[in-house]
């Protein structure tokens, strides 16, 4: 039965979107490949992507935001070992500084705050795969 569970979500997530990757954050800066490093940042960023709008965060919802803050903060300086140069590396910062803005919001649960990180950050991710990808 585990089996059969575990295959079904193995197979759900070819289907819909990059492979799922929860890669721990101390293990983030040993990560050989960029796609590794993208698929991490996809996998917790997505379903968060998905609130933009919202003008009220639940606990659980403030908790997801700030572990995804903190794997971007990581996530975000590892890019950097495969730099295509000054300008990659600048998106890659703008990213970085876009999770640190999304993680300080949760000081004062302030969803605003939050709201403008969650869509830098999201505006980053499409701007680099516009120009690098
Ligand atoms: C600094 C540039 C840069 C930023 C910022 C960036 N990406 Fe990427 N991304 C790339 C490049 C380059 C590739 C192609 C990597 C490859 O195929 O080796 C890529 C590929 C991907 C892939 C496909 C990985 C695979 O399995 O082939 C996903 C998913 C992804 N990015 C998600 C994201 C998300 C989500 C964000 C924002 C949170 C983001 N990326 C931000 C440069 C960037």
């Amino acid at each position: 039965m585990r089996r059969i569970m575990l295959g079904l979500l193995l197979v759900g997530g070819v289907a819909c979107g990059p492979p799922v990757k929860n890669t721990p954050i101390e293990e983030i800066p040993k990560l050989t490949k960029l796609s590794d490093v993208m698929d991490n940042q996809a996998t917790v960023m997505d379903p968060l992507f998905k609130k933009i709008g919202q003008s009220q965060f639940t606990d659980d919802d403030w908790a997801a935001l700030t572990a995804g803050a903190t794997k971007i903060q990581a996530t975000s300086l590892k890019i950097k070992d495969f730099s295509k140069g000054a300008e990659f590396d600048a998106l890659a910062m703008k990213l970085n500084q876009a999770a640190t803005d999304l993680s300080n919001s949760y000081a004062s649960k302030d969803a605003t705050a939050a709201n403008a990180a969650l869509t830098t950050m999201k505006a980053t991710c499409k701007e680099c795969h516009k120009k690098f990808r």
